[in-house]
């Protein structure tokens, strides 16, 4: 593997190999913990059930001990953004919920997170899952050789905000591959033909957030939970994907398509 004239790694087969075994491993946590959510049940066990499943595949999660947050995943609800930690709070009917994974197997990292809902959601809510879950597989459509990572962006913000809805700026998707964040950083939202090219060989994620209000966000105190500053409620979908030849492959596909709101109008993509 090397880098580009951007500074972004381009990986080989092998390097290929091993990202798409850590990816499987993150997205069957994704398919096993669906099971276990229900009202009552606390993050933190959600958490535990995960660690527990990626240890069991000879895996470490990349959260734990990252930078001091101290879970082995993340656990947005409702407002949270992004990077909720698990807690002895209990679910309850209606909340959506972000679960994020990172597995690291045999050096390689891989990452992806899903929305889940608990028991009836309102209209607003199943409206919000949907659209960051097209918003998503829209910008995986115009992954290839030639784009721009400015390309992504800008679908994903023209698609969201024609939906009224807003992307968060405050976050963004990453390369990955031999480590957690490298370069570039996968802006959510942008102008077309802006930013670096993408080449075969590149593996990055894309984890667009959507807020149903104003797309400012405001760290808690515990110094990691983001949360919507207006309180709206925020959905995050994440895939890992690899550029290839033409197109490119979904890394963290899901493998028994579990994680489709319960109701939802749209096909159960099958990415
Ligand atoms: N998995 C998150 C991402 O998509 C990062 C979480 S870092 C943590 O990049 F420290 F908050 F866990
Ligand atoms: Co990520
Ligand atoms: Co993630």
């Amino acid at each position: 593997m090397h880098k580009n004239k951007d500074g972004i790694y381009i990986y080989n087969e092998d390097a290929y190999l091993g990202i798409k075994k850590a990816c499987e491993i993150a997205s069957k946590t994704l398919d096993m913990i669906g099971q276990f959510i229900e009202p009552g049940v606390t993050t933190e066990q959600l958490d535990k059930t995960c660690h527990d499943f990626i240890l069991a595949h000879n895996s470490v999660p990349a959260t734990l001990g990252y930078r001091g947050y101290p879970k082995s995943c993340c656990i947005s609800l409702n407002h949270v953004v992004c990077h909720g930690i698990p807690s002895k709070k209990k679910l309850k009917n209606g909340d959506i919920l972000n679960i994020d994974v990172t597995c690291i197997l045999d050096g390689w990292y891989g990452d992806t997170s899903r929305m889940f809902t608990v028991g009836d959601i309102g209209l607003k809510s199943k409206r919000l899952i949907e659209i960051t879950h097209n918003a998503l597989i829209l910008a995986i459509k115009n992954v290839a050789p030639g784009k721009t990572f400015g390309d992504l962006g800008a679908e994903i913000q023209e698609y969201v905000e024609g939906n009224k809805m807003s992307v968060v700026r405050d976050f963004c998707g990453h390369g990955i591959g031999s480590e957690f964040h490298q370069a570039p950083n996968v802006l959510h939202y942008g102008a077309y033909h802006s930013g670096p090219k993408l080449e075969s060989g590149m593996c990055f994620t894309i984890e667009p957030m959507v807020n149903t209000g104003r797309p400012e966000t405001k760290i808690l105190n515990d110094n990691w939970t983001a949360v919507t500053r207006d309180k709206s409620l925020s959905a995050q979908f994440e895939h890992t994907v690899f550029v290839k030849k033409e197109g490119c492959e979904v890394l963290t596909r899901s493998h028994n398509n579990t994680f489709f709101p319960e109701g939802a109008k749209l096909r159960r993509d099958s990415v």
